[in-house]
Parts: structure tokens; sequence; C-alpha cells
């Protein structure tokens, strides 16, 4: 017997949005049931159609719209709505980051449930747009249309698309012909690779039949205006090699790092890869200026594999509050958990007595120490290794306990055998930088038998977006 129904109507009247959240979705509460809405700006009154129906929430499209919040602002980009990457454009930036804020306490509140001092307002960007290093983009040979108009009647070349994933479609590609993330620069460079590609027949990878040379395209750029293109096939090409990156390199003087990828998989996993330089350095070098005044800047290689946070500007003023909340005297022993190219150890160690950072991929770690001897700074160390397992009794033996303890893990938070060290090692302070604050409150509850939080500071890496970036400072009991 078909279960009936619960009694939300298909269409829901007059609903007044009331908050924005959640992975970017509005949310309405139309007769007490939660709906989320993309798209939604609270304070629009609009009709809903439900299109998917949880056991707790429902989820909503709007059809018609009543009146228009007045959080609204013109969305710059004409792919918003159907690109999943800037889900908040149509929102003002002001609002964007009242709302992260709101997501900090919302997920210390209802997952931390620790005490906590109120969170510092959110450091914003005076850049919301154009302000990335890298991006990511896929070949696709069938790419999303948006014109309406049946497949049949448009030619193979025009239907072959370099872009963006549809929002959860790893088939679904979104031709972009602007993206107002990273510098427009970007935009010269992919639009060209698009179009010499259909001029010269190469074929475009198609993800469901496993098909095709070209699969990927990687854009990152320095403030100084170098840039590092990575263009990913599924197997050697003579023709690229001989036709295709030339051309690139001599049209684009600003690429000074050109690199090849051979993909066969079946995943788009790259990181354990060959990365084959075939043009220029093999890095590209970003400038930030040291936090102790009257010394010279940072330099920081990046390589093809290492992450770099990807907003450097505001990664800036996320390093400068970990400086100022350390508060170094040059004899503390700082860790730098899930370190990556060493950028915050390398920050600090001018401060510090010595630094130890951690970090998993090889490459990174080497590029880790790469920016010590480029920066003349001789008292870091740098060890490669699960966190789990490398951040033990045995390394704490060799190279001393912490006084102070960064962290930054990615998305997943730490590791509970991570946490348990931490609290057996008792460091006078720990810095936890976090880009979920979903998982940085779990974290932190646990932490909190030893641990009060002393401050919470958000920050905006990426504006028209829902995420943000969230950094605490927790203090031992
Ligand atoms: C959010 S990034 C932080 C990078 C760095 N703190 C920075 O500001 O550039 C997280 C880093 O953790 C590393 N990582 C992820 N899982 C790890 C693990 N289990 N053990 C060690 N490092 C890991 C990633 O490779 C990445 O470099």
């Amino acid at each position: 017997m078909r279960r009936r129904q619960r009694s939300v109507p298909q269409i829901i009247e007059q609903v007044t949005i009331i908050d924005a959240g959640s992975e970017g979705m509005a949310i309405a509460k139309p007769e007490q049931k939660v709906v989320f809405v993309p798209f939604g700006a609270p304070g629009d009154i609009v009709d809903l159609k439900v299109v998917k129906r949880g056991k707790n929430f429902f989820e909503g499209e709007i059809f018609r719209f009543h009146s228009y919040s007045k959080q609204r602002v013109e969305p710059a980009c004409s792919h918003f709505g159907i690109c999943g990457g800037c889900k908040w454009q149509h929102l003002a930036y002001e609002h964007q980051l009242r709302y992260k804020q709101q997501i900090v306490k919302d997920n210390f509140d209802r997952i931390g449930k620790f005490s906590y001092p109120s969170i510092l307002p959110i450091l914003g960007s005076d850049q919301p747009y154009f302000y990335r290093n890298k991006l990511e983009y896929t070949f696709s040979p069938h790419r999303w249309l948006t014109e309406g108009k049946p497949s049949e009647n448009i030619s193979d070349d025009a239907l072959k698309g370099l872009g963006f994933h549809l929002p959860k479609r790893f088939d679904r590609i979104l031709d972009i012909e602007k993206c107002h993330l990273q510098h427009d620069l970007g935009n010269e460079i992919r639009l060209f690779v698009r179009e010499q590609a259909i001029r010269h027949g190469y074929s475009f990878y198609h993800a469901k039949k496993q098909q095709g040379l070209l699969r990927n395209l990687i854009l990152r750029n320095t403030h100084a205006g170098e840039w590092m293109l990575i263009l990913v096939i599924s197997t050697d090409d003579q023709q690229v090699r001989d036709q295709l990156l030339p051309q690139l390199i001599k049209r684009f003087p600003q690429l000074v790092s050109v690199f090849l990828v051979i993909n066969p998989k079946l995943n788009t996993q790259i990181s354990d890869l060959t990365h084959e330089l075939v043009y220029g350095l093999p890095y590209l070098t970003e400038t930030m200026p040291s936090p102790l005044i009257g010394q010279n800047d940072l330099h920081f290689r990046i390589g093809p594999k290492s992450f770099f946070q990807p907003n450097t500007k505001q990664a800036g003023k996320l390093y400068h509050t970990a400086f100022q909340w350390a508060a170094l005297t040059a004899v503390e022993t700082v860790y730098d958990l899930y370190c990556g190219i060493g950028t915050i150890a390398n920050y600090l160690a001018n401060m510090a007595a010595k630094v130890i950072g951690i970090e998993h991929i090889e490459e990174a770690v080497e590029a880790a120490r790469e920016n010590s001897r480029l920066n003349h700074i001789k008292n870091t160390e740098f060890i490669a290794g699960d966190m789990a397992e490398v951040f033990n009794w045995q390394l704490i033996e060799r190279s001393g306990r912490p006084d102070i303890v960064i962290t930054d893990p990615p998305r997943a938070g730490m590791h509970p055998k991570v946490i348990s060290r931490l609290i057996e090692l008792s460091p006078e302070k720990i810095i936890y930088i976090s880009c979920n604050p979903a998982t940085q409150a779990r974290d932190i509850a646990l932490l909190n038998e030893k641990y009060s939080v002393q401050e919470v500071q958000p920050v905006d890496m990426f504006p028209q977006t829902h995420h943000v970036e969230n950094m605490a400072l927790l203090s031992i009991r």
C-alpha cells in the first residue's frame, strides 16, 4: 500500500523567505515545515513548488515572486542560477557577511554547545569579485544547454563546453563565458583554449563514456600577475604538445609555468599523477607582507599540486590574526598542523624559537622547506605523513612539546587521535582555523574539557558563496 503524502501541498503560495544558511539555501517555514529554497533571499514573498520531500525538510523552487527582498542586488554573473559556484550573488555583500557570521554562531550553539565569547565581526573582503587565485575547469563534448534548443539543432562544435560542473552532477558541464571569481585574464585564457581546441578538432572528454582527449584545465595566478596553466589530457598527444601548448605560451606571456598531466584513470584525481613541466618554472611565487614591521616581504613558492589558500588577500588577514593571537616572544615551540606549503609556519617563524609543520603531501612538505630557504628561515622543521600517525610521542620527544599549536585541517576536521594527542600534550594555546564551522565546533567540544574558547573570528575567504572560514583561539583551563 502506498503511504499517504504529508499534508504540505505541491504548491505553497505567499511564502516569506525568513533566513539564509546551510549549503547556500534560503529557508522558509510555511505550516511549521522547513523548506530549503535555492536562490531565495530573506524577505522575498514567493510561491514555491515543492520538488523534494525529506523526512524533516522539503526543498522548494520559487516559481512566482509577489515581492522582492530589500537584501537583493543584481548578480554580476550571467551564469548565476545555473552554475553551482556563487549561490549568494543575489544578496548584498553586507548581508552575505551577516549570514556567515550567523552560520558560525549556529554551528557553535547547535553542535558545539560550549561557552564562547561574542564572535568578533567577520573580516570581510574589499574585493568581493575576482578574488580567487585558482580555478579548475572541465571539458565536455556535450555542454549543459541553457538556450532551450534541442541538441539535434546544434553543431557538434557548438555543443563543446569548458566550464564548471552543475551542482552535484559529475557529467554535466556548464560552458563558461565569463567567471567573476578569478582575474579576467583567466577568462581570456580559457576561451582561447576552448576556441583553439575546437579549431584543431581535439576531442573533449566524455565523463560517462570515458572517451575523448581534453579533460581539465587548471589556472593559478599570483598578485604580481604570473600565471600557471595545467592541462589534463587522457592520453599523450603530440599535437597538443606541438600545437596547442606553444600557441598558448606565445599568446599569453603571463604564463610563466605550464604543466601537462596525463590522466587515463576513470576518476579526475590528479595529485597522484606526474605533472610534467613543459614550459617555464615549476612553481609560482606569491608575496605576502611580513607581520613584523620593517622586515622583508615573505615569498612562497606554489607548485602545481600544492594547497595554497585560494584568496591570498584574505589569507593575509587570517595569518595576521593568528600572529596576533599567538603573541610569540621568540621562546616558544610552535606546531603548525596540516601546514600545506608551510605558509603559516614560515609566517610565524621569526617570532618563535622553532616551528614544526606536519602535512601529508610530500611535495607540499618539500615546498614548505623550500619556502623556509627562500625566506632565510632556519628554525622550521617539516614532517611528511598522515597527522593521526606522525603527530606522536616519538616526534614530540625529538622535536619538543608545543607551547602553541596552530591547526588548519581539511573540511572533515581533525582525526579523534589528533584531538586526544592535543589533550595529552596540553599546549598553552591552540589556534584552530577551519573552513567548516560544523566540524570545528565538533572538535572544540571534544577539546573543551581542557580548553576554553577565548576568541572567535570568522573570515570571508569566499565572497558570493555561503562558505565561511573561522578561527578560534583556545587557551588551557
Ligand atoms: C586547509 S589546508 C591548510 C593549509 C595551510 N595551513 C595553509 O594555510 O596554506 C589543509 C591541509 O591539510 C593537509 N591534510 C589533509 N589531510 C591530512 C592528514 N590526514 N594528515 C596531514 N595533512 C593532511 C592537506 O594536504 C592540506 O594541505
